[in-house]
């Protein structure tokens, strides 16, 4: 039997093999007839929204069955979710995956900001952009700002490695941190992309 991959919370990025799962505005536009070709004429949106694209709230109930899936693959996505969300969403991933299941999560790493802004790496108002936790950028019109909430999808919580395994362990995970392309998940080069593994947490973890 085929396995059941999920690619949670894919982005632009379709991976063959994956159920690659999004809601974000361009993913549902896509499913429109005709609207990714007058997308690509007009540029309404920045990204190629693929209208193969699996569409799913990750904030809600998955909506696989109990210990049906192979292997979840997240990249640079938990930390969009608050942490009560992040929590759930980790206890959905927990719920669907089979006995053996392998979960790898890749987050952006709060400790690497911080030593290097601690180091003087960063300047202070670098730091604050590269959290990833604001909704404006310099250089907005006042239209984009009042569109803020509706268009800029900032980070609303975020992790480092001892937290994400303690928070994947109490959840019931076996897990570790781990190096770029590392893994027991067999195609991990089609799906981890390198610049995502900059400064950034991983984890890679199976169900018990
Ligand atoms: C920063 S992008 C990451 C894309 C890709 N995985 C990568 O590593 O480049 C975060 C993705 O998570 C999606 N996302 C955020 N919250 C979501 C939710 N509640 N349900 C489904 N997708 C969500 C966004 O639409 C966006 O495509």
């Amino acid at each position: 039997m085929e396995k059941i991959k999920l690619n949670l919370g894919c982005g632009d990025q379709i991976v063959n093999g994956w159920l690659n799962v999004d809601y974000s505005v361009g993913a549902r536009l896509a499913k429109i007839p005709l609207f990714p070709l007058i997308n690509k004429k007009l540029r309404l949106l920045n990204l190629d929204w693929n209208e193969k694209i699996l569409l799913h709230d990750l904030t809600k109930k998955f909506p696989w069955s109990d210990e049906s899936v192979d292997e979840i693959y997240s990249s640079h996505t938990l930390e969009h979710l608050d942490k009560n969300q992040g929590d759930a969403f980790l206890s959905e991933c927990y719920r669907v995956l089979k006995k053996e299941g392998i979960i790898r999560i890749v987050v952006p790493d709060l400790r690497a900001f911080v030593d290097s802004y601690v180091k003087g790496e960063l300047l202070a108002e670098n730091f604050v952009k590269n959290l990833g936790v604001l909704y404006e950028e310099q250089g907005d019109s006042s239209l984009k700002r009042r569109l803020a909430p509706l268009i800029r999808f900032p980070h609303k919580c975020m992790y480092d490695t001892e937290r994400l395994l303690e928070i994947m362990s109490l959840i019931g995970f076996d897990c570790q941190s781990t190096e770029p392309f590392t893994s027991e998940i067999s195609d991990i080069k089609n799906i981890e992309l390198p610049e995502r593994t900059v400064e950034a947490v991983i984890v890679e973890g199976k169900k018990r």
